[in-house]
């Protein structure tokens, strides 16, 4: 949409929270609450884009721009009302002539299909979204004229008895021509109950003007809200059933839905099986016909098509693995790129290296990347076979073809098809244990008889 500029009001600290974190900081489905909603306004293409918050809240402004890199700041210093906070937000979008979107940075699970229905309903005045709510209690509500449009919004505190009956409710959500928002916001009043500028005030300021306010409506679930992390966790579950059931129809297989736990952006293709008590966080892509075992954590990681990953493993951010490449339990893989029909079944760590292709990682290697100081790179080549129990001192390279004998610790570099081995040497001493047996169970009796 061309001429559509949009607001998120993010002011609100939170306290209900009890957290040291901005409210819409928090996160849901591995995104946060102001992430989800501007993901959903990003589908609309504004053209412009406000986040209005608090002092001392450029992280959340930093992280609007992780979505929207064109979203600019406005401050509000002092919480005087919704009416006042898009006030603020005006010096960002002078000139700004066509629609503007108010939303609001707690309520994550509005889609882009309600807010674009909407904007359209808004059309060159001005429409809010409304809900019916199962309890309205707590919410503006939204009085109809006989036409159906909204005559006004009447927050609860100011509500009449007969009004609080009403269960046609505010989403706080609405659409609003800039030119009549800019001209009637300075006419809103603070002589409510709570003293504060209302934003829903300028619904009956147009009615009043000539413009009546029309009404979209949309389900409870999409403008839940969050105040407390009991809400934050509902918001959770319905994201997550909302994936699971997009996730199966795309064709991915899930024995045990309710426990696999999505992040919003993950990517996964058809025939990809994944079985009980899987997590997955931030991004992760996964081809067609991978397989997933349980126990997995996985995040930041791209898995190629037919590999077969856990179970108990942890892929980390910047593990890539290659098609048909197997990734057994108590593996940990992080930057690091495992070759088509490579292997690492048992124990091991692989941090910051690449496995070539159809290499085999023996149970219990270690890259050891780590000085306490900084992170080295170990490159294993093609069809390597590493034995069990290995040491790879980084920076260290195994050619192609080489093979590393079990138990050496790895300081050089070893040259395609070499055999390096590390070890003490094995000393054999034929019949000493029957004899250190007998001579131990001869003390045992001498002692029982003295
Ligand atoms: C608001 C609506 C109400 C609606 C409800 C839906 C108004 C006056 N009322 O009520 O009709 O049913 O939301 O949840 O708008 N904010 C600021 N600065 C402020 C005040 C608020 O940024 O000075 C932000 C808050 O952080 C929040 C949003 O605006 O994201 C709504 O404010 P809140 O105080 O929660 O409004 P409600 O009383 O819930
Ligand atoms: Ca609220």
């Amino acid at each position: 949409m061309q001429d559509l500029a949009i607001i998120v009001l993010a002011a609100g600290k939170g306290t209900r929270m009890k957290s040291a974190l901005p409210k819409v900081m928090h996160r849901a489905a591995g995104r946060s609450l102001i992430g989800h909603v501007l993901h959903a306004a990003k589908a609309l293409s504004p053209a412009a884009a406000v986040i209005v918050v608090a002092p001392d809240m450029d992280a959340v402004v930093a992280e609007a721009r992780r979505v929207l890199p064109e979203a600019r700041a406005a401050v509000q210093a002092e919480r005087l009302g919704t009416g006042h906070a898009v006030a603020m937000a005006r010096p960002a979008l002078e000139g700004f002539a066509g629609t503007v979107l108010v939303l609001y940075g707690d309520v994550p699970l509005i889609s882009a299909a309600t807010l674009e229905a909407l904007v359209k309903t808004a059309g060159q005045g001005l429409a809010v979204l409304g809900f019916e709510a199962a309890n309205p209690h707590g919410y503006g509500r939204l009085l109809q004229d006989a036409g159906g449009n909204v005559a006004a919004i009447r927050e609860e505190l100011d509500a009449s008895p007969q009004q609080e009956l009403i269960k046609l409710c505010n989403s706080g959500i609405i659409a609003i021509s800039g030119e009549l928002l800019w001209r009637l916001l300075p006419q809103l009043g603070n002589g409510n109950a709570k003293g504060e500028y209302y934003l829903t005030d300028i619904v009956e300021l147009a009615g009043k003007a000539g413009t009546p306010c029309r009404l979209a409506v949309c389900p409870e679930s999409e403008v839940a809200g969050v105040n407390d992390r009991v809400q934050l966790a509902a918001i959770e579950a319905a994201l997550q059933a909302a994936y699971r059931r997009r996730h199966m129809l795309n064709g991915v297989g899930l024995a045990a839905p309710d426990t696999v736990y999505f992040s919003a952006d993950t990517v996964i293709g058809e025939d990809v099986t994944i079985a009980p008590n899987v997590v997955f966080g931030p991004g992760v892509v996964i081809e067609a016909g991978a397989e997933i075992l349980s126990f997995c954590h996985i995040e930041g990681a791209r898995i190629a098509a037919g590999a077969r990953i856990g179970p108990f493993a942890r892929l980390r951010p910047g593990a890539v693995i290659g098609a048909e490449a197997h990734i057994g339990n108590f593996v940990e893989v992080k930057q690091a790129e495992i070759g088509a029909g490579a292997k690492a079944n048992h124990l091991s760590y692989i941090g910051d290296a690449r496995v070539g292709a159809g290499s085999n990682i023996g149970a219990g290697t270690i890259t050891c990347n780590y000085d306490g100081f900084e992170k080295h790179r170990t490159d294993i080549g093609d069809h390597v076979f590493v034995g069990s129990n290995t040491a790879l001192v980084a920076p260290v390279k195994l050619g192609d073809g080489a093979n590393v004998a079990a138990g050496s610790v790895v300081t050089r570099d070893v040259p395609a098809n070499a055999l390096a081995i590390a070890r003490a040497g094995l000393d054999i001493r034929p019949g000493w244990a029957a004899r250190f047996r007998e001579l131990k169970a001869a003390r045992k009796a001498a002692k029982k008889k003295g």
